[in-house]
Parts: C-alpha cells; sequence; structure tokens
C-alpha cells in the first residue's frame, strides 16, 4: 500500500482534531483510498503547550521550514491561520512541488493571486475546502457538484460565531457581550474575536465563494462589509414582530453585475435559513440548472473542520497516487463581470429612528423620502409620550443604497430626530 508522508503546521483546536481523526479513522482512509498516511511532522510555536491530544514528542518541531522541505514530505498542511508565516510557508511547500491543504481563507481571499500564481508557476496543488463553512464541503459542490450551473445567487450563514450571538439575543434575550464569550469558550471564535464580529471572516469566505461560483478572483476589498456589533434587541424585539429574524448573511447576487456582500439582514421567519440557529452555517445556492439547493452543518470547531481537512488530504493522496495534473482553478479564461459597487444595490430597509414624539415628524421624514423617491410600506411607533423620544421603525420599499445613504442623512438633520439611526436590509431570499 502506498505511503503518504503529511506535515501538519500549527497544533491548535484544528490541528489537534486533524491529527485524532487522521488516526482514529485510519483503517477506513486505507481502506477507501487504498493510501496509508503518515504524519511525518508537526510545526509549533510552542513545544510545552498542553495539548488534548497525546503525540508523540519527537513529531514536534519549531522548524517549519525544515520539516516543509524535508523531501519525504508530500502533503503540507497549513494550519497556522494569518497572512504571516502561513503564507510563506505555502509558498515554501509549493516551491517544493509538495501539495498544499489549507483551511487559511484570509490568506487565500487576501493574496489568493500570488497564492494561486505559485501553484501554477511550480506545477503544485493546492486544497482548501475547511477554508469556507467548516465540515460542509460547499467548495467541492461548487467546483464540482455544481459545475454546469450558472449562479444567481448564493445565501449564506457563513460565521458560526455571529450566528450563535444572533440566535442567543433572538431566543435567550442574552446580551451581546455574554453571547459572544460563550461563543469563545466553544472554541468557534476567531483568535481576534473582530474579525467574526466585524464581519470580516464571513467576507473572507464570500471572496473565495464569489470566485469559485464568477470564475475570476474576486478582489477582497470589492466586498462590502458591516458587522453585528449595533444589532440591539430592541432591533430583534422589532424584527420579530414585522415577522422576521436577524442574520449575518454573506450574499453573492448577479442581476446587471455581480455583488458580494456581508451585512447583518432582517429575513423571513418562516425561510429556511433563519430556522438555522447557534454555531451552524448554511449556504442556500440558486443554480440555472440545478435550481435551489441548501448546504447546512458546522461551520467550525476541531471536528468538523478535520472533516473537510482530511477530506483535501485524501484528495491530495489520490492526486499524487494517481499523478493527476491540477485543473484549473476558476476555468481557463476569467469571465468578464461587472463588479457592483454597494451603492448600486437595490434593496428594501428596515430604519429604526429615535424621534421627538410631536406633530409633523412622520410627515417631515416622509418627505424627505418622497424626495429620492422612496416610498415607506409599513410604519411601527410604539405609544409614547407627547415630546418625548420614542422609536419609530419604518420598513423601506426598494432602493438604491446610494439614495437611502443620502435620505438618511437629511432625516438625521431634522430637528425631531435624535441618536444613532439603525439602518438594515430586508431580503425577502425568493
Ligand atoms: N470563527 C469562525 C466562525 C470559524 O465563527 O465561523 C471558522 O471560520
Amino acid at each position: 500500500m502506498q505511503e503518504i508522508r503529511i506535515a501538519v503546521a500549527g497544533f491548535g483546536t484544528v490541528g489537534q482534531g486533524v491529527y485524532k481523526h487522521l488516526l482514529q479513522n485510519r483503517a477506513l482512509l486505507q481502506q477507501r483510498l487504498g493510501i496509508r498516511f503518515a504524519v511525518h511532522g508537526i510545526a509549533v510555536r510552542n513545544l510545552r503547550r498542553k495539548r488534548s491530544v497525546k503525540v508523540p514528542r519527537s513529531l514536534l518541531t519549531q522548524d517549519w521550514k525544515s520539516l516543509v522541505e524535508d523531501p519525504r514530505v508530500n502533503i503540507v498542511v497549513e494550519l497556522f491561520g494569518g497572512c504571516g508565516e502561513a503564507r510563506k510557508l505555502i509558498l515554501a511547500a509549493l516551491r517544493k512541488g509538495k501539495s498544499v491543504v489549507t483551511a487559511n481563507k484570509a490568506l487565500l481571499a487576501e493574496h489568493g493571486e500570488e497564492i494561486f500564481e505559485a501553484t501554477a508557476r511550480y506545477r503544485a496543488k493546492i486544497y482548501f475546502e475547511a477554508s469556507v463553512a467548516g465540515g460542509v464541503p460547499i467548495i467541492k459542490a461548487l467546483r464540482e457538484g455544481l459545475i454546469v450551473n450558472r449562479f444567481q445567487h448564493i445565501y449564506g450563514i457563513l460565521n458560526g460565531t455571529c450566528n450563535y450571538i444572533l440566535s442567543k439575543m433572538s431566543h435567550g434575550g442574552v446580551s451581546f457581550e455574554d453571547a459572544l464569550k460563550d461563543a469563545q469558550k466553544g472554541g468557534y471564535a476567531e483568535a481576534n474575536p473582530a474579525f467574526d464580529i466585524d464581519g470580516i471572516d464571513a467576507a473572507h469566505k464570500v471572496a473565495i465563494l464569489a470566485s469559485l461560483s464568477n470564475g475570476f478572483l474576486m478582489p477582497f476589498s470589492k466586498v462590502y462589509i458591516e458587522g453585528i456589533r449595533s444589532i440591539t434587541p430592541l432591533d430583534i424585539q422589532f424584527a420579530h414582530q414585522l415577522g422576521y429574524e436577524i442574520k449575518l448573511l454573506g450574499i453573492i447576487r448577479n442581476e446587471n453585475g455581480l455583488s458580494a456582500r456581508v451585512h447583518p439582514v432582517l429575513i423571513p421567519r418562516s425561510h429556511i435559513l433563519a430556522a438555522v440557529d447557534g454555531v451552524y452555517n448554511a449556504i442556500v445556492v440558486r443554480g440555472d440548472v440545478v435550481g435551489d439547493a441548501m448546504f447546512y452543518g458546522r461551520g467550525a470547531g476541531a471536528d468538523a473542520t478535520a472533516s473537510a481537512v482530511i477530506a483535501d488530504i485524501s484528495e491530495a493522496g489520490l492526486d499524487r497516487l494517481y499523478s493527476t495534473e491540477m485543473r484549473p482553478l476558476l476555468g481557463a479564461k476569467p469571465a468578464q463581470t461587472k463588479i457592483k459597487s454597494i451603492d448600486e444595490v437595490v434593496s428594501r430597509y428596515y430604519l429604526r429612528l429615535s424621534v421627538v414624539d410631536r406633530p409633523g415628524v412622520l410627515a417631515a421624514i416622509a418627505s424627505v423620502l418622497a424626495r429620492k423617491k422612496i416610498g415607506i410600506s409599513s410604519v411601527i411607533q410604539p405609544e409614547g409620550h407627547e415630546g418625548k423620544a420614542v422609536p419609530l421603525i419604518l420598513m423601506i420599499h426598494d432602493a438604491k443604497y446610494r439614495d437611502m445613504r443620502r435620505a438618511l442623512q437629511g432625516i438625521m438633520r431634522l430637528p425631531s430626530v435624535r441618536g444613532r439611526p439603525m439602518l438594515l436590509r430586508v431580503e425577502d431570499l425568493s
């Protein structure tokens, strides 16, 4: 039986999960693939750190360079994360013709061009199933199972930490801070949780999905990003009253141009994505041939991510065994697609204002909106006391963001409008 030797770089939550399951299901992999995988070495930053899996001391090294360049190593699994050492390590491995397996969405989204150029130059291969939605095989689905489709839209709950926080706020009345602490305890949040709650982690995943589904490298700088820090329990309560749930979605839409964005959205409570709770990820894809397809599962955590990493190790092993050439990642010729700026994107809106309850306030707000030809579809104003500040919720018909943004600037100049407004997009997902 063919033996394939693996170097693992990074031995945190995911690295330990990969090691554990490679050993635990070794016989199954041998039976299914005809390959015996052997871990040749594990590069770590700290040799003494306590770990939850037992590993022979002789496998650990702090010298990733020698490990990665060792001629006996066939596959390098990069789990350092980030764009510093990880970038150098992947380039070094590709230069030596090794196959690289990575979960590093930040690196692929922000340095994809350099990495993919290196794969072509050195005729080396890279696999990155675990970079998007953890254990959910969405990369293989887009590149293989759905290859014949043009994608009209992809909607995804792509960040488990944000989904956990919003679910807790929606169902448990838990504060944003407490829900975040819980998610961190569960090992789902990024080392820097700002990456999660400010939408950056989801945006890295959107850049990868947008690239694969549209045949060109989506520049990360063109992904519009808003996070969930400013969502309040009051907004969740009003969203429920109106029949919606608030979710952080990654959205890729082809409609007179491509828009790729991450922001909180009100979605109907009856939609299947509204029922996706906790750390789970879900992705709804609409293809012109398949119609609608949905993928659901654990988007983070040691075991789910290990499942995706080991799927890539297996594919890399088979590719080496059968000397398969790497097929073009994005097709031979990049498609020419116009990328829309967020200002051009049309949607409905939820607008929460704090206004002084006095005659003429609503009329003044409606007239600012009307000047931009923006219509109001419904209004909620809890009964208050005349002359006191009250929340005013407006549901707004389809409008370009540029018009909505400018109208909001006008509204905020009205003397009866106080405090910070909350503007959220509304998607019916149909
Ligand atoms: N921090 C990410 C999440 C995990 O919460 O979904 C992996 O990307």
